[in-house]
């Protein structure tokens, strides 16, 4: 969703008339949401969006915002669309790699107490987009709701495991959904049932046009005991086979299943190759983790030093599992 604003062809003029352009049609999108939202909404301008995630890198957004109703939502993404700015849609930050120049846009994150709740209704429960995913396994443990456990190790929000189909232990999000409610860029809603959307490993393309607010996941009825011990055994597992550096999760998809790239790129020894203070685990090749002091760049070098080596010794090519967002540096 983010539209790169410096293309090296470009006359250093048009440039510098572009820029002004933009920064001048941000002034007017924070006016525009201090008059439209309600007050008290956070409203941030060039907020780093590398403490907001979980690699820690990448400069600023442009413009931050965390909407509290489903009304300001809509409000944002009205606005946004009318003024032709960029959006994206911020979860937990735990499977993206942010560019160290930032976002040019506006970062939406659904993060407010309005999306982040968690109703049990019987079998069923409605979870908020900003809901964390270990919450959401902890109620379903709770209402005796098995089929929820592999969130439990999911350091991720349910909007950004709806976005990516997140998955663990065997198990997808969309295996647990019935329904999901979503927001298109013009602010209007509307529920989709499970049957009517096209998923794939780690990707939902209807979540690449609008934005799910919340879901309505389906549990099977089970002892809590029964469903407790499950998690304590995805828990130690991860625990075991994760490292617990920064890091954004598993960077490149699995090729297939029975190709995990983790294995892959272990069994070429790259485990603690190192750029700058970005490594390859030593726990699990497929993380990248942030030693302190990492940036995008770092890590951007490293991925594509993996993806070379994966390629020339086995002639796969690796794809990326982490969402990268943003430019670089000037
Ligand atoms: N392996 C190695 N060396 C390594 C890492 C793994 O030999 O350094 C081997 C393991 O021994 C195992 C196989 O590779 O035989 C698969 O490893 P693992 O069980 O850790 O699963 P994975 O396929 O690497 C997937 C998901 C993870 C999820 C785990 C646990 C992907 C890309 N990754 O990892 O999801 O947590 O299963 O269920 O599908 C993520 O999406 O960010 C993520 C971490």
């Amino acid at each position: 969703m983010s539209a790169p604003l410096r293309l090296s062809s470009e006359p250093v003029g048009d440039l510098v008339e572009r820029e002004a352009r933009h920064a001048e049609t941000i002034s007017y999108l924070f006016r525009d949401f201090h008059i439209a939202l309600p007050k008290g909404t956070m409203i941030l301008r060039d907020e780093s969006l590398a403490r907001r995630t979980t690699l820690r890198v990448g400069g600023p957004a442009d413009l931050y915002v965390e909407p509290g109703t489903e009304d300001a939502l809509a409000s944002v993404m009205e606005l946004c669309s009318l003024r032709s700015m960029p959006v994206f849609l911020l979860g937990r930050g735990s499977n993206l790699l942010v560019r160290d120049g930032g976002f040019r846009g506006v970062v939406v994150s659904l993060a407010a107490a309005g999306f982040s709740r968690i109703e049990g209704e019987g079998v069923f429960l409605r979870v908020g987009a900003g809901a964390r995913l270990k919450q959401v396994a902890v109620e379903a443990r709770r209402l005796g709701l098995a089929g929820l456990e592999f969130l439990e190790g999911i350091p991720g929000s349910m909007g950004g495991a709806l976005r990516m189909n997140a998955g663990a232990m065997g198990r997808w999000t969309f295996d647990a959904v019935e329904q999901i409610r979503v927001m298109d860029h013009y602010g209007a809603i509307r529920d989709v049932a499970r049957s009517a959307i096209d998923v794939e490993y780690r990707n939902c393309p209807l979540l690449r046009q609008e934005v799910a607010v919340s879901a309505l996941l389906k549990g099977d009825p089970a002892p809590p005991d029964e469903v407790r011990e499950r998690m304590d055994t995805y828990s130690r597992k991860r625990w075991e086979s994760q490292p617990n550096q920064p890091s954004a999760g598993c960077t490149f998809k699995n090729p297939s299943p029975n190709l995990p790239a983790g294995r892959l790129i272990d069994e070429l020894g790259l485990k603690g190759t190192r750029v700058g203070d970005a490594m390859v685990s030593d726990v699990h090749a497929n993380f990248l983790v942030n030693l302190g002091r990492a940036t995008a760049r770092d890590v951007l070098t490293l991925i594509q030093l993996v993806r070379d080596r994966v390629r020339d010794a086995r002639g796969i090519q690796l794809e990326t599992e982490v969402e990268i967002l943003g430019e670089d540096s000037p």
